[in-house]
């Protein structure tokens, strides 16, 4: 074949490169996650997330404004909920005025068009940090899907678009999706965490959320007997295709980066939308490496989120939406 093919030709210079190149980063790509809290005026860096805020709903307001004016129109919403409201039954979940039902309407109310998605999950209602009823040292499984229906429910009534239950409890979106079509909720989508393993990535995450798994007797002390395995393969296709059989939508593999293989293999098994979630430790890590100028942010930001699109993501769900598209805008 040599010389007759010399495959640089195609590398020779940006014009080429850009008329071949196969993976296409564009707005439209992201799912903007946001974390919301009580108070007025508020806005708090989280610390182990750099340059990633809490807000109030008065901020929040704001701030999807100015997602929407850079074409980012779709949310996941997560809250932090005071210590005081949790108990292990995640009661307050459940309260129309709550939180989260509150920060669906500003989203709804600031921005009609914006898609709202919601994370549907017990850890940041649990005292004890899970995303289940803990009873004698154990994750109660079928209580708890039950329950996510009825959260799931009181968010489609305060009018999100989608739920996104990322527990990871066997049977929850069965659950959730006959309680939505009983109540009339026939449009609402399930995006399922189809295949989450139990991941030391998200610690950042359970900072911002206060949202850790306690460390008391009879309190698993991880979330191993649900979320995966991190070392199975196998097991996350037939999670994945399982979720889609009993109704979801859009399924999601997650963390990101170290999971490119199972996004690949999950986008050739199925015929759904493919979500991936470049979790909280994946922007962590970015941020701390550039802070000490080890590496090019913004360089290493978009050779992510592009490995990720082209491992199969249709959707990405990540805190570097707006760093992206303002780079993307430059
Ligand atoms: C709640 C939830 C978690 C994340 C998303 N939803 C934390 C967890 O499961 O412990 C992690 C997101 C991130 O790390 O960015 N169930």
């Amino acid at each position: 074949m040599y010389p007759l093919r010399r495959n640089r030709r195609l590398r020779a210079n940006e014009a080429i490169r850009s008329l071949v190149r196969e993976t296409i980063i564009t707005p439209n790509d992201f799912l903007v996650p946001l974390f919301v809290v009580e108070g007025k005026g508020v806005k708090e860096e989280i610390p182990s997330m750099p340059n990633y805020f809490r807000y109030s709903l008065d901020l929040l307001e704001k701030e999807v404004k100015e997602l929407w004016a850079m074409g980012l129109k779709s949310v996941l919403l997560f809250v932090k909920v005071p210590d005081n409201l949790k108990d292990n039954k995640g009661t307050e979940a459940l309260n129309p005025n709550g939180l989260m039902q509150r920060a669906i309407k500003t989203v709804k109310n600031a921005c009609p068009d914006m898609l709202v998605m919601t994370d549907v999950a017990m850890d940041p209602y649990s005292s004890y940090g899970h995303d289940g009823i803990v009873q004698n040292g154990m994750i109660l499984n079928d209580e708890t899907a039950d329950f996510l229906a009825n959260m799931s429910l009181s968010h489609a009534k305060a009018g999100a678009d989608f739920v996104a239950p990322s527990d990871m409890m066997d049977g929850r979106i069965i659950t959730i999706r006959e309680a939505l079509e009983d109540d009339g909720f026939l449009n609402t989508g399930i995006m399922s965490y189809s295949a989450k393993y139990a991941s030391a990535f998200y610690g950042p995450f359970r900072d911002a959320l206060d949202s850790a798994p306690v460390d008391m007797v009879d309190v698993p002390k991880d979330k191993k007997t649900y979320q995966m395995d991190y070392a199975n393969r196998i097991e996350a296709i037939r999670e994945t295709e399982m979720d889609i059989e009993e109704g979801a939508d859009i399924v999601m593999v997650k963390p990101g980066l170290c999971y490119l293989d199972i996004v690949r293999e999950i986008k050739d098994a199925v015929d759904v939308p493919v979500a991936v979630y470049q979790v909280s430790g994946e922007y962590a890590m970015i941020k701390a490496a550039s802070e000490k100028g080890w590496l090019n942010h913004d360089a290493v930001m978009m050779e992510q989120v592009t490995a990720i699109k082209r491992a199969g993501a249709d959707i990405i769900a990540s805190y570097f939406a707006k760093d992206v598209v303002k780079l993307l805008n430059r």
